[in-house]
């Protein structure tokens, strides 16, 4: 079967899977982070080489304050208990697995931003086998603007390249993704990955988040094998 290299994960659906069960909102969320500890560790046991997920966009600041609250808040406690884990070698699921923040981070507290790296350097080693993008305060545009005004300073008058711009993401280090997987049933990008996913495959689980299991990401997986990649060439 043929493996992506690289996943996108748009986790979608939380808010929906709280609701039905009659909780608030936040509950969803505080469960999807539980999904996605299980999710990182089949990538790595399978053997995807980066997966990026999407868990606050830029967009998100537009949701009522006590939701941005939670979630801000999660995050806080999500990367104090990745901290804890990786640092105490308790859980295997991070064992040689680096992790990157990705997104537009000088929103942050200095706090905030300052634990977020401290974590990202407890996660530098030299022969990682699997790379995590969670993609915080992450815009598709606001990456690539970002890619060109840094392109500018460094090179002014010079004519921009596509890998100019590409060398300048985010996610630089990590190829293309193969697969972009939106979990709730929804199919469109909302500012994912834009420039990147140009060629990627689309995977609509009907799942919400909280419910995605290894099986469903295999239930993908068996789907990506069945596509024909063209690239704009005929079928071989
Ligand atoms: C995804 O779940 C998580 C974030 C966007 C932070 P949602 O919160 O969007 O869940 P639904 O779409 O409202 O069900
Ligand atoms: C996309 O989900 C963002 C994340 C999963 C973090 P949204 O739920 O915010 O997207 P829309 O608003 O339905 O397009
Ligand atoms: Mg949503």
């Amino acid at each position: 079967m043929s493996l992506p290299l690289h996943i996108g994960f748009i986790m979608d659906g939380n808010g929906r899977w709280a609701q039905g069960k009659g909780l608030p909102r936040k509950m969803g969320h505080e469960a999807g982070a539980k999904a996605l500890e299980k999710i990182i560790d089949h990538c790595r046991t399978i053997g995807i080489q980066c997966a990026t997920f999407y868990a606050f966009s830029t967009e998100n600041w537009s949701r009522p304050k006590e939701e941005v609250d939670a979630l801000m808040s999660l995050l806080d406690r999500y990367i104090a208990e990745l901290h804890r884990k990786i640092s105490s070698g308790e859980a295997d699921v991070y064992k040689d697995v680096q992790i990157r923040f990705v997104g537009d981070l000088s929103v942050f507290s200095e706090e905030r931003y300052s634990r977020i790296r401290e974590l990202e350097n407890l996660t530098d080693k030299p022969h990682s086998r699997l790379r995590i993008n969670i993609a915080i305060n992450y815009g598709g545009r606001n990456e690539i603007v970002s890619a060109v005004n840094r392109f500018i300073a460094e090179n002014p008058g010079r004519p921009l390249t596509e890998k100019d711009i590409s060398l300048r993401l985010y996610t630089e280090g990590c190829s293309d993704p193969d697969l972009i997987i939106r979990t709730a049933g929804e199919m469109r990008l909302s500012n994912f990955l834009i420039w990147q996913s140009a060629y990627a495959e689309y995977y609509s689980s009907p799942v919400y988040w909280p419910d995605f299991t290894p099986k469903e990401l295999d239930i993908a997986l068996e789907a990506f094998s069945k596509r024909t990649r063209k690239f704009g060439n005929v079928a071989k």
